[in-house]
């Protein structure tokens, strides 16, 4: 709790430093991004930004920040609030108001546009997607700035087309729901937001979805379902969120993230249905979350700092996954995640930090703490060959990963897979990892091999189950005083 409220302080402090907002309208036409959009299908590749240069409102001038009453109060927002130009309904502005229909099949795009425009424009304000009704919306980009304490609340069910021939032709094919410029936001309601992911899944593009398993070339393009991007100061609470087409929930380019009790849920098949994503973004806290899915369950990209992972349930998914990183050779940073009190259930993955081959930069200060297994393949991994094709070949570079402790990791693994694995980079060791309380034991059968090292470099603390004796001790001779390799 400490922890929160001194996070929700930092993070009304930065509002009130960084605030230069102007009162204006946000932007809500439809981007179609298509046109230059990357191929690459791997999780790394941002999806195209919504165009700046169209954004009518930089110049705007100035007004007060506002005076944070009680930093320790979240920022909830109360919707009957009595505003006094509209006593009847306050500072809500309800969709249905705006002429939203929810009957599931109408488009209601404009509604929620209209709506988002006049919430964005007063301070403390609730755009309401109301309980009992079904929104069908398609592509739209939720725009700042706006007057802060703005809350955007799904009581009722938010659903995206169905499926790619459902998808208008002028829309991204890259993301759904984007909200872009956005400072003191919070998404929330005890409502559910739909993906519809079921066609795009089956894609004969998409892997082994091809006749006869097969896996055909062609773009294979699928929104992600809800992007923050180049925000601060969210939260994203209470919702379910489902069947995305992609990852579920992405935040890139945002400082000041907290994510609380969201039930995500997409098929154990369904490919790349990430359930939350991050990358250059700092200060998260992902809290009281469940998540079910085809893919990685918390996955942490690129430029990513003081991530704080507490009380989440992950399965059947690919577990919780630092990386990949350094895809293309490119620096990636990452620094100072937690990930605590978890239980990771049924998955091809536990906690895994996985690298490319030709990377730099670092990851560093990782700490996995308190996780329960539960029939998982690869409990705990290192995996520093990442590659999505057979064609990767060792290079002499690799992103430097050093200070990652594994705590009190128990349970049981899935006997295909050992449950420890540490394939270091040849030329750059891992260093200081430290083991503790580690004690994994099949969930049925027999293991065939040992826990697997490769140039790791490491202690344990208490004696593993099963034992590893492949730590090396002490540090290698190559990295030494560099060891940030270009990161700060
Ligand atoms: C009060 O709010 C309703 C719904 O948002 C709107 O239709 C109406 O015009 C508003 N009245 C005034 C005086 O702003
Ligand atoms: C690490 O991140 C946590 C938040 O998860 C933060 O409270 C702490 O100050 C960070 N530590 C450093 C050394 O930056
Ligand atoms: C890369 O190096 C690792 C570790 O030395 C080795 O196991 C693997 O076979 C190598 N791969 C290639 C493609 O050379
Ligand atoms: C090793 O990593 C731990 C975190 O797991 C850190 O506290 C410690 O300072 C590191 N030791 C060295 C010598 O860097």
């Amino acid at each position: 709790m400490d922890f929160r409220r001194s996070f929700l302080f930092i993070g009304i402090s930065i509002v009130l430093v960084l605030h230069n907002l102007s009162n204006v309208e946000g932007r809500h036409h439809i981007h179609s991004g298509r046109k230059h959009q990357s191929k690459n299908e791997n999780d790394g590749s941002p999806a195209p930004a919504p165009n700046p240069g169209d954004d009518p409102v930089s110049n705007s001038p100035d007004y007060p920040p506002p005076i944070p009453s009680d930093p320790s109060n979240p920022p909830y927002i109360d919707p009957v609030t009595p505003n006094p130009e509209n006593s009847s309904t306050g500072c809500t502005f309800d969709v249905m108001e705006f002429g939203a229909v929810g009957d599931g099949s109408t488009d209601d795009t404009a509604a929620f546009r209209d709506a988002w425009k006049a919430a964005c424009q007063a301070e403390s304000s609730v755009l309401l997607a109301p309980a009992d009704f079904v929104f069908l919306i398609t592509s739209t980009i939720f725009s700042g700035p706006c007057k802060p304490g703005l809350v955007f609340q799904v009581d009722g069910v938010l659903m995206a087309p169905n499926g790619p021939s459902c998808w208008p032709k002028a829309d991204s094919l890259q993301q759904w729901l984007v909200f872009y410029r956005l400072d003191d936001m919070t998404l929330t309601g005890t409502g559910t937001i739909e993906g519809n992911g079921e066609e795009w899944w089956q894609l004969p593009c998409k892997p082994h979805m091809g006749p006869h398993g097969s896996t055909l070339h062609g773009p294979c393009d699928s929104p992600a379902l809800i992007r923050f991007f180049m925000s601060s100061n969210l939260v994203v609470s209470n919702l379910q969120i489902k069947n995305s087409p992609k990852f579920h929930v992405k935040f890139d380019g945002c400082e000041g993230v907290i994510i609380d009790k969201l039930r995500i849920s997409s098929p154990k098949l369904s490919p790349n249905t990430d359930g939350i994503h991050v990358e250059n973004t700092k200060s998260v806290g992902i809290y009281n979350s469940v998540i079910a899915n085809g893919d990685d369950c918390i996955s942490i990209g690129p430029g990513c700092s003081n991530v704080d992972i507490e009380s989440v349930t992950c399965g059947p998914s690919h577990g919780i996954s630092i990386g990949s990183l350094g895809v293309h050779n490119s620096q990636a940073c990452v620094s100072n995640i937690t990930v605590r009190n978890a239980i990771i259930k049924e998955s091809d993955n536990g906690v895994r930090i996985k690298t490319w081959q030709g990377g730099t930069g670092s990851v560093t200060g990782i700490y996995f703490e308190n996780i329960q297994m539960d029939n998982v393949r690869n409990c705990i991994i290192i995996d520093q060959y990442y590659c999505l094709s057979k064609g990767c070949r060792n290079e002499t570079s690799a992103v430097y990963l050093s200070d990652a402790s594994f705590r009190n990791i128990k349970g049981t693994y899935d006997v295909r897979s050992p449950p420890i694995h540490f394939a270091c980079s040849d030329t750059v060791a891992c260093t200081n990892i430290t083991m503790s309380e580690v004690e994994l034991l099949p969930f049925e059968g027999v293991l065939v091999d040992d826990p697997f090292c490769w140039n790791a470099y490491g202690i344990q603390e208490t004696l593993t189950i099963p034992p590893i004796d492949c730590l090396l001790d002490g540090m290698p001779e190559t990295v030494g005083e560099s060891s940030l390799y270009g990161c700060k």
